[in-house]
């Protein structure tokens, strides 16, 4: 058992033979979450996934030691990723007891009467009786063609503590909150977020928000993990890419590939990664993480590439009230 900012990093507790190659971090409901989680958004990056790679990709990572997969109502993925899940289970790769899904609410569903029927239409399109995860997408209510809507986020809140109440998620949180939206959900609400997900890499560091979420007991997954060290069309972006001299250096020091040593420092920051991938030896090799770890200096070494520049800017939504970047 280590500990780890906040965070005791601790055995994920399955029976299993096949139990998951990533250890957990203890929730603040006393939840489990696998701290590898593989990502199933396919519009980021260079190349986008078809939903087909998406199934695949869940399976193989199953098959690698995930416990942990990571879907969205707007990733337009919630059949496949189920699919991938079915036929891991009825190939005995795993039980669903042995799995953490993680899913989320976009904006056009904010309003509280809306939550839970959004929460049961992803469980169906999922096949599943429940996730363990359910998180509100971003905080800025829109309607159904994209224009704002005036839905105030404790409103959405409301929805997410009966769902979490009806059993329909097991654990509730946010995504894309900064520190004051985190605290006025904490102010105002009986329940409190479990998570935080949010854009963390070595160009978005994210170290201020990072530590009021732990230091809040509020686990912070970190999205786009790898930052602009793959391929994402942008040559104006920021360093480090992967044959940068620092990730070089330490890449042969531990023998691990650059994008490791980045899941690795983000781990040793206290951090639920969650890589995509669409290919099997990349999806391999994201949860290879486990044999080694970066010291305090190494980690504060890629802190020093932060610039504050974000893979994901949510542009269509950034003049809308609630938009929560600019604000730490
Ligand atoms: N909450 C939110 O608002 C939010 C926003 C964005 C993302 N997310 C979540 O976070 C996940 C990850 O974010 P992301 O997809 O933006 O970025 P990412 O995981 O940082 O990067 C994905 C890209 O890296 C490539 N890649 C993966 N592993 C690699 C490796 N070992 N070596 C070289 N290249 C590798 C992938 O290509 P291949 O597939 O070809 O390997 C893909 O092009 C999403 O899928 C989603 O689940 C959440």
């Amino acid at each position: 058992m280590r500990r780890i900012s906040s965070f005791v990093v601790l055995l994920c507790g399955f029976s299993s033979a096949l139990a998951g190659l990533a250890p957990c971090v203890e929730l603040n409901d006393g939840n489990k979450m696998p701290i590898v989680a593989l990502g199933t958004g396919r519009g980021t990056a260079s190349e986008s996934a078809s939903v087909d790679e998406v199934r695949q990709a869940v399976y193989w990572a199953i098959e690698a030691g995930y416990r942990h997969v990571d879907t969205a109502a707007i990733y337009f993925d919630e059949p496949e990723v189920g699919q991938g899940i079915r036929d891991a289970i009825n190939n005995n790769l795993v039980t669903r007891e042995e799995l953490f899904v993680t899913t989320k609410l976009w904006g056009d569903k904010h309003r509280e009467q809306d939550v839970v029927p959004a929460l049961k239409e992803s469980l169906q399109k999922l096949g599943l009786d429940y996730v363990d995860l359910y998180l509100i997408h971003f905080p800025v209510a829109v309607k159904e063609d994209g224009s704002y809507d005036d839905v105030d986020y404790l409103e959405t809140w409301r929805g997410m503590e009966k769902a979490r109440a009806l059993g329909l998620t097991r654990s509730i949180g946010v995504s894309n909150f900064n520190a004051s939206q985190v605290d006025r959900i904490i102010a105002n609400s009986r329940v409190w977020p479990a998570v935080n997900e949010i854009e963390v890499n070595p160009t978005l560091t994210q170290e201020a928000l990072v530590t009021h979420c732990l230091e809040l007991g509020i686990a912070v997954m970190g999205f786009s993990p790898f930052g602009f060290v793959v391929s994402r069309n942008n040559p104006n972006a920021p360093p480090p890419r992967a044959d940068d001299p620092v990730l070089v250096h330490l890449s042969n020091k531990y023998h691990k590939a650059p994008t490791q040593i980045i899941l690795r420092y983000l781990i040793d920051r206290g951090i639920v990664v969650i890589p995509k991938s669409v290919n099997k030896k990349r999806i391999e090799q994201n949860i290879d993480l486990f044999d080694f770890s970066l010291n305090d200096e190494e980690v504060k070494l890629i802190n020093g590439f932060n610039k504050n520049h974000r893979v994901i800017d949510f542009a269509d939504l950034k003049d809308y009230p609630n938009f929560p970047y600019g604000e730490y």
